[in-house]
């Protein structure tokens, strides 16, 4: 059976790096309308503790849901792997984060049951992909990558300088105990832009997991058959500089964005 009315989905991120699962929602679930929280005066959250990404998230999923949203996708990695639960019990609609259906298309791709995540420092510190693989049977290395954050805001997503970076972080990854390992799980909302980069760098027999790919997906199973009529509408929310916001994302999306909205969280 088809649902006739189009879900309204809000979707998180401490800034605009979540616009790579908003883009493969956009791909996976056109028949939603879409509401992006883009928390630009409070990021990075990746470098931040527990208490105040916990804090700044929980405030942003009440944001969405007060604005109509009847879905919550917590595009960001560090706020779900530092706060799933607490975000989705102060909300009252179902959440969906990153990390279990990331953990999940990694433990199809991968054979040897061996997997390295890169994240920020606050995912990593977290373990949670960790945890989420090894309930899949699958060992992981997990390896902060916080150099990327910034070159993908800086547009260098093909660029010397960042494969320079990309065979720092990752040439000795691949070793040892992990020789054998055949997925890397990109754990944080902006590697995917590097996966083309990445591809060069990582080993040919490794399989590149995107969570941004697969929570898009996890979210399409989980509304199931929707109404096909009708065009996705996208309503955009930044606490920092609007101005700021539109010409980042536009660098994610690949197309102009026009509706964005200042918001002030904290009053
Ligand atoms: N969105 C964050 C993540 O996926 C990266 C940027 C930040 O540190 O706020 O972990």
């Amino acid at each position: 059976m088809t649902a006739t009315s189009r879900p309204v989905i809000g979707v998180f991120d401490s800034g605009v790096g979540g616009l790579t699962v908003l883009r493969e929602l956009l791909r996976q679930v056109p028949q939603a309308d879409y509401l992006y929280f883009g928390d630009t005066a409070r990021l990075p959250y990746g470098s931040k503790s527990v208490e105040t990404v916990a804090k700044y998230a929980i405030s942003a999923a009440e944001f969405l849901v007060k604005q109509g949203a009847q879905h919550l996708v917590i595009a960001c990695n560090t706020a779900t792997a530092l706060a799933f639960d607490r975000i989705a019990s102060a909300v009252r609609v179902p959440a969906l984060g990153v990390i279990e259906p990331g953990a999940e298309i990694a433990s199809t791709a991968s054979k040897t049951r061996k997997a390295v995540v890169i994240a920020t420092e606050g995912t990593c510190n977290s373990h949670a992909y960790q945890k989420a693989l090894a309930a899949r049977g699958i060992e992981a290395r997990e390896k902060p990558c916080p150099l990327f954050v910034p070159l993908v805001e800086e547009g260098w997503i093909e660029h010397e300088v960042t494969e320079r970076v990309a065979h720092i972080y990752l040439d000795e990854i691949f070793a040892g105990e992990f020789a054998d390992a055949d997925a890397l799980v990109l754990g944080c909302t902006h590697y995917p832009l590097l996966k083309p980069l990445l591809r060069r760098v990582v080993p040919e027999r490794v399989t590149i997991v995107d969570s941004a790919e697969a929570t898009a997906n996890a979210m399409a199973q989980r509304l199931g058959a929707l109404d096909p009529s009708g065009e996705p509408s996208v309503k955009f929310f930044a606490t920092d500089s609007v101005e700021k916001f539109r010409k980042a994302g536009e660098k994610f999306m690949g197309w102009k964005i026009t509706d964005v909205a200042h918001v002030d969280i904290e009053s």
